[in-house]
């Protein structure tokens, strides 16, 4: 049964619980906070939790240091002030019940998130608006486990989130309008260029991106090249900030390897989704990038 939302979704958002915080949710922590909201994240231990506060305060130390160059003081000053609009908890369901808007940043597996959102839904206000940053699972799949389809979208962010201008907001058909215009303000509010996309495989970015840092590892598979001259071959071929392999780092080996997996389980056939066994073989030993320390490349 779908439950319509007694008060009005056109209110700015002003409290946010973010679920996750991990790589993508301590950064839209961060900016959110940064812009004024008052935000809750949320992870499943405290130790996790307290990683994230140390990545944020670092990642803050960055963007201070351009901000406020040889003003130590200043600096110090807006850590402290958006640190102070932060706050870091384990518990979700107690998080969502004065939030405005829930974003989801968790583990990209439709079933997990499926039981989150439908603990979740029985906890938050009738006007909470829920968001999943989710890369590549179809935004209705993971909606269907809710009572408020007309709340809510996808909020698509990129990594890493301090310094990528985009964020995707993707609408299901039952997305109110209301609820679309309150998502796009959110993401204009921190500071993003927002565009639309129908709730289709990878949306715009990852459409296009996935596939092509998969044909790399596909390319190093027959032999064709090393991993590392291909990253430089695209940097300075092709002017990418970072090569096919760097990226996939970054982004994770396990998020790639649920994007494909879920893809190719969608379209069997789609020759861009096939499976990749380097890739594979990698997030089973644990290598998932930069986070474990190894992933194409080591890290220390
Ligand atoms: N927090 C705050 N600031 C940061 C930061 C962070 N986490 N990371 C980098 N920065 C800032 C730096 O302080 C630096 O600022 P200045 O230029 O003012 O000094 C600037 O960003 C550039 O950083 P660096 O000099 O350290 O390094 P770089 O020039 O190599 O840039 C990069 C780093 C921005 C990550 C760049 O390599 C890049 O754009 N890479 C591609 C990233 C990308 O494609 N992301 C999308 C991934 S796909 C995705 O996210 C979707 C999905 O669903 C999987
Ligand atoms: P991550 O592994 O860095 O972080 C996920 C976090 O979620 C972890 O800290 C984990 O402990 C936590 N978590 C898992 N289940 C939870 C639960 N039930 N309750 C609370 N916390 C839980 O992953 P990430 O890279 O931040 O990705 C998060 C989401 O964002 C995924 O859906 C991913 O596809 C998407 N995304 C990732 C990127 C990227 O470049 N990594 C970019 C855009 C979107």
């Amino acid at each position: 049964m779908i439950v319509r939302a007694m008060s009005s979704s056109t209110q700015p958002i002003k409290t946010v619980a973010i679920i996750g915080s991990g790589l993508m949710g301590s950064g839209i922590a961060q900016v959110a906070a940064a812009s004024g909201h008052k935000v809750t994240v949320v992870d499943q231990s405290q130790e996790i939790v307290d990683k994230a506060s140390a990545s944020i305060q670092k990642s803050l130390g960055r963007v201070v240091k351009k901000k406020f160059p040889d003003d130590s003081k200043a600096q110090q000053t807006y850590i402290a002030d958006v640190m102070s609009h932060l706050s870091l908890q384990t518990d979700a369901v107690d998080a969502v019940k004065s939030a405005d808007l829930v974003i989801e940043a968790i583990v990209e597996n439709l079933d997990v998130k499926k039981s989150l959102f439908s603990s979740l839904d029985k906890a938050a206000p009738p006007h909470t608006i829920f968001a999943s940053n989710t890369s590549s699972i179809p935004i209705k799949d993971i909606a269907s486990s809710t009572t408020r389809l007309d709340r809510f979208g996808g909020l698509h962010f990129f990594n890493p989130v301090p310094v990528m201008k985009l964020v995707e907001v993707i609408r299901i058909p039952e997305t109110s309008d209301e609820t679309y215009s309150a998502l796009e303000a959110f993401g204009k509010a921190v500071g993003k260029t927002t565009v639309q996309c129908k709730d289709t495989p990878g949306f715009i970015v990852n459409r296009l991106l996935v596939p092509y840092m998969m044909e790399a590892v596909r390319l190093v598979e027959r032999g064709e090249a090393t991993p590392r001259d291909v990253d430089i071959a695209m940097k300075l071929g092709a002017g990418y900030p970072m090569g096919p392999f760097e990226l996939s780092d970054y982004v994770g080996l396990d998020t790639m390897k649920f994007i494909i997996d879920g893809w190719m389980e969608r379209e069997p056939n789609n020759p861009l989704f096939s499976k990749s066994e380097l890739l594979n073989k990698l997030v089973a030993e644990g290598k998932l990038g930069v986070k474990s320390g190894e992933g194409f490349y080591p890290y220390n």
